[in-house]
């Protein structure tokens, strides 16, 4: 069963269980700053799953893009991978755990769906401490359905009980909506290999266990002081691992040996003979990663998303050099392919193309003469501490990779480890918060990935980029639309059309205007309705129809009427004091406005 078909049986399987389909959200999150990327489908439904009403209704599914970067030590094996998708339904305060539970099993087992064989499926359960009990309900649920196929599941065979370091599905930031989770794992048959410990279980990462779907039920939210709060809405979250699932249908021993991989190996096969499994393994991982990034807007840098970017395309084009592939431009080849690959099912791709060649190219271009004197430069270095016998390299070491060649800490603890020594992470850590006026922490989480919470900040400046929309139309005319927004608790960014620079007395206009509104403490409602409706109402904002018909119209006083999904302030005078704290351009005929908001009495 080709990948495009596990895809479209999912979703037409929750069609018919009364779901509504909506589309893959952007792999940047919007308005969240707890996180750098999407990394499950439950991540932009947050909202919904905290009790907001979704337009689409309170069942939904989808195949969500999604990135994760913890794991991307582990690309390289039979299962890892930065870039994945996720097939996901959900229930918003509808049904719960029988319904969810019998609906993956009869997904995965029954003829008319996926047909994979029962006797190869295992299943783990909550087993409960002080936060929450043992979840009992879930364990009669699988036996019934395991029942139903003639097979006895009991405890301790086929069902495992595992405490919430591994049966517990949390938010994506710190707090937030969370909860037991139930996993499905399919057995590959494989032998145990012993490295792995004496005996193999379904969480042994030797790789004959897959884990394939979580079943994950949230009735709690996690609060900022650790505590666990019950929902009022009990919701069901589950996300089945698309590129997983086709390895397990198409019976072959890795993700990478599936329909959606096969491609770009045989593309580097034109490219190199040289047969380092692993190494091409995270060329096809992170070049895949990094053009689904591009396509969703973000350049390389170096800082938060675009760095992130750009690490995953120097890790590629060091593992290239690895195997041999050094052709200027093999990147956008390999990405040609990638995207003639998936362009149908996320026709971003497709959009972007020019875009996200040119990009890739041009990182290629910067990082090539970097990588080969850094290379030469690292040799040197690991020879010397042989000569001193040393058993890591010395962080300043680490640190002139980092700054003088741009090599990202991944690339030097790996070609570290290929001389047999370590890299002090942690010391890295420290330099980089030296050189940059940052925390180590604060280092930490750039590397990671992460950032704090801070719900609040964020929904203020949520509701003062609607502000802000409006009063650029107003300042400067109807022309100006929204072509990009990114909020952190810091500040807002707001990508838009216009053609020229600003000048000081629009931005004083726009900031005035921006701060009577403010000012009037104007109420923040809203109404739900067709598309059509709001274009009616003058509603700006995105016009696609992003969740079926109906959309939320949020309005501000009889200031500002915009298309969003939420959350805002209730009422505008909570926002302090509006103030642009820069104007440039983004790209060509678009702008860019950074702007915060200040306490009042500042
Ligand atoms: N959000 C759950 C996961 O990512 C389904 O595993």
């Amino acid at each position: 069963m080709r990948s495009s078909e596990i895809r479209e049986k999912f979703l037409s399987f929750f069609t018919e269980k009364g779901h509504t389909i909506i589309p893959s959200a952007s792999l940047l999150p919007e308005n969240d700053p707890t996180v750098l990327f999407t990394t499950a489908g439950m991540h932009p439904l947050v909202p919904y799953l905290m009790g907001e009403k979704h337009p689409g209704g309170t069942r939904l599914a989808n195949a969500q893009k999604c990135i994760r970067t913890g794991d991307i030590d582990e690309v390289g094996d039979n299962r890892h991978l930065t870039f994945f998708e996720m097939l996901g339904n959900w229930s918003l305060g509808d049904y719960f755990k029988e319904d969810a539970i019998r609906w993956s099993f009869e997904f995965l087992s029954s003829k008319k769906w996926l047909g994979i064989d029962p006797h190869r499926l295992s299943v783990s359960v909550f087993t409960g401490d002080a936060d929450a009990p043992k979840d009992t309900e879930s364990i009669r649920i699988w036996k019934t359905a395991f029942k139903g196929v003639g097979i006895d599941a009991k405890e301790g065979d086929r069902i495992f009980m595992y405490p919430k370091a591994k049966n517990w599905w949390g938010p994506a930031g710190q707090t937030g909506p969370c909860g037991p989770d139930t996993e499905m794992f399919y057995d590959t048959g494989k032998t145990h290999a012993p490295a792995y410990g004496k005996k193999c279980h379904i969480n042994c990462d030797c790789g004959r266990y897959v884990e394939i779907w979580n079943d994950v039920f949230m009735q709690y939210e996690k609060m900022a002081d650790g505590s666990y709060v019950p929902l009022t809405q009990r919701n069901v979250d589950t996300g089945l691992g698309l590129e997983r699932v086709a390895m397990v249908l198409q019976g072959v021993e890795s993700v990478f040996e599936t329909d959606m991989f096969a491609p770009l190996f045989k593309a580097m096969g034109t490219l190199t003979n040289q047969d380092d499994r692993r190494a091409k393994r995270i060329i096809a991982d992170h070049l895949r990663a990094a053009t689904f990034i591009l396509a969703d807007g973000v350049m390389p840098s170096n800082v938060d998303q675009g760095y992130v970017l750009r690490r995953l395309i120097r890790r590629a084009m060091r593992e290239g050099r690895k195997v041999g592939i050094e052709a200027f431009g093999w990147t956008s080849a390999i990405v040609e392919t990638i995207i003639a690959t998936m362009w149908e099912s996320y026709p971003e791709l497709n959009i972007h193309r020019q875009h996200i060649g040119n990009e890739m190219k041009q990182e290629e271009e910067k990082f090539t003469k970097a990588l080969d004197k850094g290379l030469r430069e690292f040799d040197k270095i690991a020879r010397d501490a042989k000569v001193r016998n040393l058993q890591t390299v010395a962080i300043k070491d680490v640190f002139d990779l980092y700054q003088s060649f741009g090599f990202p800490i991944e690339i030097t603890k790996e070609l570290a480890q290929e001389k047999g020594l370590g890299i002090d992470e942690e010391g890295f850590m420290q330099e980089l918060a030296k050189h940059q006026d940052i925390s180590r922490k604060g280092a930490e989480q750039k590397f990671a990935g992460g950032l704090a919470d801070h719900r609040e900040e964020t929904t203020q400046l949520h509701t003062a980029t609607h502000l802000l929309h409006k009063a650029l139309r107003n300042v400067l005319g109807d022309h100006v639309e929204q072509k990009g927004s990114n909020i952190t608790a810091e500040r807002l960014r707001f990508d838009f059309t216009h053609a020229a620079k600003m000048t000081d007395a629009e931005k004083r206009r726009v900031e005035d205007m921006v701060n009577w509104v403010i000012r009037d403490d104007l109420p923040v409602t809203f109404e739900e309705m067709t598309v059509d409706q709001a274009k009616q109402a003058g509603a700006i904002g995105l016009f696609e129809h992003k969740y079926g018909e109906k959309v939320k119209v949020y309005t501000v006083g009889g200031f500002s009427k915009e298309i969003c999904g939420g959350p805002h302030v209730t009422h505008t005078g909570e926002l302090g004091v509006f103030k642009i704290k820069k104007e440039e351009a983004s790209s060509a005929g678009i702008r860019r406005i950074k702007a915060v908001l200040l306490d009042k009495d500042v």
